[in-house]
């Protein structure tokens, strides 16, 4: 038999069973929240002696108190113990331990529901705060490569067909508009989940004269949470960003098959430097791109831990329960999937490189400038329809004698309309292809190198 808890045992007449006890802890995964708990005990310390309920040597001590436990758990001497349950008591328990009764008196005016409530608020500020920071490290290293390679010029493909030339930097933005877009979810998620909890206590609220705006301004919150039912019962932030981090991971995961297929024999598009690949223990020849391949696998826990969260909550009344416990695991291993996937692929862009010459070759492959040949018959009064007719002809006449429509002579395509002259060359080519798509989100060079510095501005924002 394991001991009552010493913190909620007045009212039990036996002690907790050892296996529900270990069950129903969860301080072996909400321990890493410590320095948030600490900090919402400071404020909260602060508020209740400025409001007259904790008197100037309680609060010193217990300010004092929970700085040195901050330091012991820091170097590694703090004993965490299942049977105080979690992070909370843990850190109460000791505090006690350390400064005596002044350390019983911090839990005036609150509950667990609200401190854990504000302890995943102020952790998720943090954790957005670092994502944001490798993101924007991803971000910049595209844009980088983007100038570098605006004049590559590699095949574009619809159905992993080939389709129409584009530059391999107008290719690299792409990725770079993604995860704007996800920069933005993050964003709008710290904004709305910086909210302090702190004051509903269980779920009522408080009979002490607290000031719930006093504690928020000192934890850098915008506010109070506006109703204590809803803030100990409240779950949407972390779904939200379970929501942000599922997509960004659907975003990385594409990325990561685009990068498994162009580091391939077959594309031979892009080289992944060595430092971000492993061999195979059987064939000596082998360069496997793990990277990419773990990110792309990695992608389906996030997701998973997204609807295991609107699973937790969809069946739960108001106010707080246990089974929001459960809400810290996948939370957790989504902050560090998704915090360890950009950290690889931040170092891994800048160092990708390109192939040109294989790029080139698969674009004067599959007849990516027959859309050209097409454009450049209307600018010559053909009808679109019958223009593609006609290109739809020579096409074949190319697939037919393995050749592209660049190296047909003039008059063999003008067997198809006597509306070609001399200057159909300059459409056929790859560069005349990609110069005359000059607009802008256009791929043609100065469209992207456009793109690079509104990219850059963006960044500077
Ligand atoms: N360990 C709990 C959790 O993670 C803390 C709150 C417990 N509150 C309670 N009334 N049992 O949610």
């Amino acid at each position: 038999m394991s001991q009552t808890n010493q913190q909620w045992g007045g009212r039990f007449t036996e002690s907790t069973d050892a296996f529900v006890q270990a069950f129903t802890a969860s301080v072996q995964f909400d321990q890493r929240m410590y320095r948030q708990d600490i900090a919402g005990s400071i404020a909260h310390a602060t508020m209740l002696a400025e409001a007259g309920v904790l008197n100037e040597a309680d609060r010193a001590a217990i300010v004092a108190g929970l700085e040195a436990i901050r330091a012991e758990i820091e170097r590694g001497e703090f004993e965490w113990s299942i049977a105080l349950e979690d992070v909370h008591m843990n850190v109460e328990a000791r505090l006690t331990e350390r400064i005596g009764l002044a350390g019983k008196r911090l839990h005036t005016g609150r509950s667990r529901n609200d401190q854990v409530a504000t302890d995943i608020r102020l952790y998720l500020r943090d954790a957005i705060d670092a994502i944001l920071a490798e993101l924007t490290r991803l971000q910049h290293g595209l844009v980088e490569l983007a100038e570098r390679e605006a004049d590559t010029i590699m095949p574009g493909f619809t159905h992993l067909q080939v389709a129409q030339p584009v530059s391999f930097g107008h290719h690299l933005l792409a990725w770079f508009e993604q995860l704007k877009r996800d920069s933005g979810r993050y964003r709008d998620c710290r904004a709305r989940l910086n909210e302090c909890p702190l004051g509903a206590a269980a779920l009522a609220g408080t009979t002490y004269p607290i000031d719930r705006h006093r504690t928020a301004s000192l934890l850098g919150f915008a506010g109070p949470t506006e109703n204590s039912l809803d803030s100990v019962s409240d779950r949407d932030f972390a779904i939200e960003f379970c929501s942000a981090s599922a997509l960004l991971m659907t975003h990385l995961s594409r990325f990561s098959e685009e990068l498994v297929l162009w580091a391939s024999a077959q594309f031979g598009f892009v080289d992944i430097p060595d430092r971000f690949c492993t061999g195979s223990s059987i064939m000596p020849q082998k360069k496997n791109p793990d990277v990419p391949e773990l990110v792309r696998g990695k992608s389906g826990r996030v997701h998973g831990h997204l609807v295991g969260l609107l699973t937790l909550m969809k069946g739960q009344p108001l106010a707080y329960n246990k089974d929001n416990q459960e809400d810290k695991e996948p939370l957790f291993d989504t902050v560090d999937t998704v915090l360890g996937s950009l950290r690889a692929f931040a170092d891994m862009v800048p160092a990708l490189r390109a192939r040109p010459e294989r790029m080139r070759a698969a674009a004067l492959q599959g007849f990516a400038t027959a859309t050209d040949l097409a454009d450049y018959l209307v600018r010559k009064g053909v009808p679109f329809r019958d223009a593609h007719e006609i290109v739809g002809k020579a096409v074949r006449l190319g697939v037919d004698t393995g050749r592209d429509l660049s190296q047909m002579r003039l008059e063999e395509l003008r067997a198809f309309s006597d509306a070609i002259g001399a200057d159909v060359f300059d459409s056929l080519t790859l560069e005349g292809s990609l110069a005359a798509r000059n607009h802008f989100g256009g791929t043609a060079p100065a469209q992207v190198r456009a793109a690079v510095q509104r990219a850059r501005k963006w960044l500077a924002e």
